[in-house]
């Protein structure tokens, strides 16, 4: 049986958190070179133009964004800093999971599809140096280019989306790769899967799944980890879905249970997310 390896751990933990979500500093007003504002008088044009004419004097534009405690709690914004967007309370979700399936011994990796800066992994490669866990991997899957246009001809219920057109999601795998560094925990319990998910999971070096955590906002990005990952995941191993509050994410999720018969209850995360702990499979579906 697991425990963490010094009761600092948990301090430890709670710092870590901290920093992966820049709660430390205040948030800073944001660089237009970097997010477009959702809304503006000006129109976006010009507010690029504006932007480059300032770079030329080595100055730039930014914008203010009114935040509140619940934004934060939330993860209702796009962070110019922090390596995560998933707020406070999915963080927190996140390494009650982690240290759950430590405790209850649940066998398997913990692999998250859709890392944007590598923030969530960080968290969990995190808690396994503070447990002390050396034979379990953090398994980072995404394209680390953003994401792919919709696949029409096979999921109609991505139409419209154009979250593949948004420069601050692709986030490269050596930036991902340096932000682990920092914290110093880059190593070979860490694993890099790179590619479009429909690529790269259906030949996931994994054997065995403790943490299933989706987070490809789309139906296609949504499913295909499902359909490939979800058999993987141990009895007791936990599912979370972070887009849940996205019709597609939604869909997915919903055609992929009654499909396969999932009954098990889904509990709310937040606003946005939700996650079920895999049943045990019956004896006579073993036999
Ligand atoms: C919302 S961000 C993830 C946020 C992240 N989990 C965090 O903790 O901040 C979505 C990520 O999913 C990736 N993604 C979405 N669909 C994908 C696909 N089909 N294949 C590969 N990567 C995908 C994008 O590249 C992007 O990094």
């Amino acid at each position: 049986m697991h425990s963490p390896s010094l009761p600092s751990s948990g301090l430890y933990l709670d710092l870590l958190q901290k920093v992966l979500l820049f709660e430390l500093w205040d948030e800073p007003p944001v660089p237009v070179s970097r997010h477009r504002p959702w809304s503006h008088r000006l129109p976006w044009w010009v507010l690029k133009q504006l932007d480059a004419a300032l770079r030329l004097l080595r100055l730039g534009l930014v914008y203010n964004r009114p935040l509140t405690p619940t934004d934060r709690r939330e993860g209702t914004f796009w962070p110019v800093h922090a390596h995560t967007m998933i707020g406070e309370l999915r963080l927190n979700q996140l390494r009650a999971a982690a240290e759950t399936v430590l405790r209850e011994a649940i066998p398997g990796d913990f692999i998250e599809t859709g890392v944007w800066r590598g923030g969530s992994c960080i968290l969990l490669r995190g808690v396994l140096q503070a447990w002390g866990v050396t034979d379990r991997r953090v398994i980072v899957a995404d394209s680390f280019a953003g994401l792919p246009p919709p696949d029409l001809a096979r999921y109609p219920q991505d139409r419209g989306d154009t979250l593949y057109q948004v420069p601050a999601l692709a986030i490269s795998e050596a930036e991902v790769r340096d932000n682990f560094r920092r914290y110093g925990l880059l190593d070979d319990q860490v694993v890099f899967l790179k590619g479009f998910f429909e690529q790269s999971l259906p030949t996931a070096p994994v054997d065995q799944l403790a943490i299933l955590r989706l987070d490809g906002d789309m139906y296609g990005s949504t499913i295909v980890a499902l359909n490939h990952l979800y058999p993987k995941l141990s009895p007791g191993g936990y599912c979370i879905v972070d887009d849940y509050f996205l019709p597609p994410c939604r869909q997915a999720v919903e055609d992929y249970r009654r499909e396969h018969q999932l009954t098990e209850p889904l509990i709310p995360i937040d606003q946005s997310s939700v996650y079920w702990r895999r049943a045990p499979t019956p004896r006579n579906d073993r036999d």
